[in-house]
């Protein structure tokens, strides 16, 4: 396809300095040149990790305010992150939407705000089990690439992150012909709504419940350019996903 392969590993709100360690001694062994492997620790970590890991993985916020600073207590702004050398951003994960109620227009003003400030950004779509059940996913992440898409400029700043609710920390992993098919769905979205160069060059990635046993066949999905990895990104298995395409 001409899209590198894009491997995320998101860490949530797990793990300490010490299992961090063991997670970075692992990850300073890839040896994945083809491969674009960004993984996000808490934001207490972020400095941290930076500090310890290879350079050939990059290190990502798991979210981030819409504003440079001021007083939001609480928030991370793109500034702290680029000054800590943080350049990538995780945005509008399924937990950020449902558990800490995000709505698609704040999203859309963070991938706004985070592009300009000059990070790269992994916005994340995705439908409930109830909407999959009711035949709405195609409105659903079309809606929520609507609102993305208005706040983006320069597309080689973007990784679309499509993660179905319903596969996050399930074990319950949508099928290969599944994610391909809303792969596919996406990919003409993009060639309709932004462009075809966009819909040819931007990486969509797949993320629930992947596991070193099912990525080499999700990989093959030929609209499928990568994962984003929760649980098993804290395992030595996620070594395997990062060549699940070799
Ligand atoms: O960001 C990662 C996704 O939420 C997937 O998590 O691999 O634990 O299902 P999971």
């Amino acid at each position: 396809s001409g899209r590198r392969f894009f491997v995320g590993g998101n860490f949530k709100m797990n793990g300490n300095k010490s299992s961090l360690d063991d997670i970075i001694t692992n990850l300073n062994t890839v040896n994945s040149p083809e491969t674009d492997v960004v993984v996000a620790p808490s934001p207490l970590y972020l400095d941290y990790v930076t500090n310890k890991i290879t350079s050939q993985v990059k290190v990502a916020a798991q979210n981030c305010y819409k504003a440079a600073k001021g007083a939001y207590t609480g928030e991370v702004s793109p500034a702290m992150l680029s000054d800590v050398g943080v350049n990538w951003v995780i945005l509008g994960h399924s937990e950020r939407r449902h558990v800490f109620n995000e709505s698609n227009e704040l999203i859309g003003q963070k991938v706004k705000h985070a592009l300009e400030s000059g990070l790269s950004v992994i916005p994340c779509i995705g439908e409930k089990l109830d909407e999959r059940e009711a035949g709405v996913t195609e409105q659903v992440v079309f809606e929520q690439m609507t609102f993305i898409k208005d706040n983006v400029e320069d597309w080689s700043k973007v990784v679309i992150a499509y993660e179905p609710v319903w596969a996050i920390g399930t074990g319950k992993t949508a099928t290969p012909g599944q994610a391909q098919e809303v792969h596919e769905k996406l990919r003409k979205w993009l060639a309709d709504n932004v462009s075809d160069d966009v819909s040819k060059s931007t990486r969509i990635i797949y993320g629930g419940s992947v596991n070193a046993g099912n990525c080499k066949e999700l990989a093959k999905g030929k609209d499928i350019d990568g994962f984003l990895v929760g649980g098993a990104s804290l395992k030595p298995e996620f070594l395997d996903i990062i060549k699940a395409n070799a």
